[in-house]
């Protein structure tokens, strides 16, 4: 048994947060913003609109192009740092009730940025190991609801959104996943921290007065890390799977920053038609940026049944991921 990339479905928050908007928050300019990180706006939710809420209208466009019920699906997981609650119920079981699936086993998985790359490995050892037939994975961050909108070196990045796929079983080789790598460092985990609420700090007025809620960041380093790293993994995947660089027709990478985009597109020689960049309009959207970014291509009419996709992602922990695989679903007709 295989597993295909059964089909994609996003959701993007109507609010847009600009540049313009942001230098009458924090000491910044729109030069240096899209200077240095090729972002030009960012997408916000609603104060009523949560994780699970984004999860859930994706999720149900996943399922609807899938062409299935949703009783068919057995395996909810959802990646995502900015849970409705820390940290029960997980959103996957929210996400669960919201889309009206009952008895269905459904978690969280905590990868940060990389989280749908490592879902997407999930999904795929469930289905080969012929435990579930059609695995729901989901990337729905409410990032808004960590940053901290006076620190300039965050919030300019960052922004709201989800992103679902149906993961089916098949047994044609043709259109199976292709190979999933994921890996971590925790020895980096400083770089990208929210340090409260946890075991380390429980709520406290501590917490409230240093702001340990927010997300933390180590920019520079984890930038450089970030470009030798993701160079690395995905020639490595490329090499082990004999496939070459010009083969790809779309290398879907995760989107933090655009020089970090261009880096590793110029390292794999890929030209500006394959390397997918939605950063300048989504900012960085975490575990929901790659299935933001397919969801793009699919509905723009970009990506066809059978073309070949090339995923890579990198983020807190530290972790990365990179995954090779077709779209094996039917083209965009709506
Ligand atoms: O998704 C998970 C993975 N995340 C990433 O991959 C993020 C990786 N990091 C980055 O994208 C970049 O490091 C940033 C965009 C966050 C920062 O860009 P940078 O080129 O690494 O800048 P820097 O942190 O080295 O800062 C350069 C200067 C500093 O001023 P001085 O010390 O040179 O005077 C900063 O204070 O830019 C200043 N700066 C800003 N200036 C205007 C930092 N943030 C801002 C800002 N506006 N928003």
């Amino acid at each position: 048994m295989y597993a295909k990339f059964h089909s994609i479905g996003a959701f993007v928050p109507s609010k847009i947060l600009s540049n313009e908007d942001l230098e009458k928050m924090v000491d910044t300019s729109d030069e240096w913003i899209l200077k240095r990180t090729g972002i030009k706006e960012r997408r916000i939710a609603d104060d009523d609109e949560v994780t699970s809420d984004m999860a859930t209208k994706a999720s149900n466009i996943a399922i609807k192009r899938a062409g299935l019920n949703k009783e068919d699906i057995d395996l909810i997981v959802c990646a995502t740092v900015t849970p409705d609650y820390f940290n029960m119920p997980s959103t996957a079981c929210v996400v669960a009730d919201k889309i009206g699936i009952k008895n269905v086993q459904a978690f969280d998985i905590s990868a940060a940025c990389s989280g749908f790359v490592y879902a997407l490995s999930v999904a795929k050892a469930f289905i080969e190991s012929g435990m579930k037939k059609h695995v729901l994975i989901i990337g729905a961050e409410k990032f808004s609801s960590i940053v901290d909108y006076t620190d300039r070196a965050t919030c300019i990045l960052f922004g709201d959104g989800a992103g679902a796929a149906v993961i089916s079983a098949t047994d044609n080789k043709d259109e199976a996943i292709i190979d999933v790598h994921a890996s971590a460092d925790g020895s980096y985990a400083d770089f990208l921290v929210t340090p409260a609420p946890g075991s380390v700090h429980p709520v406290s007025q501590k917490v409230i007065d240093e702001g340990l809620n927010f997300v933390q960041m180590k920019g520079n380093e984890t930038f450089k890390l970030a470009v030798k790293t993701l160079t690395k993994d995905v020639k490595d995947i490329l090499a082990e799977n004999n496939i070459e660089s010009k083969d790809i027709p779309h290398f879907v990478p995760h989107q933090a920053n655009y020089r970090i985009i261009k880096a590793v597109g110029d390292a794999l020689k890929m030209t500006e038609e394959q390397v997918v960049v939605t950063v300048g309009k989504y900012g960085n959207t975490s575990a929901a940026s790659i299935p933001m970014a397919i969801n793009d291509i699919y509905e723009s009419g970009r990506l066809k049944r059978g073309e070949l996709m090339l995923l890579d992602t990198f983020g807190g922990g530290l972790t990365w991921a990179s995954a090779l695989l077709p779209f094996a679903g039917d083209s965009f007709k709506e």
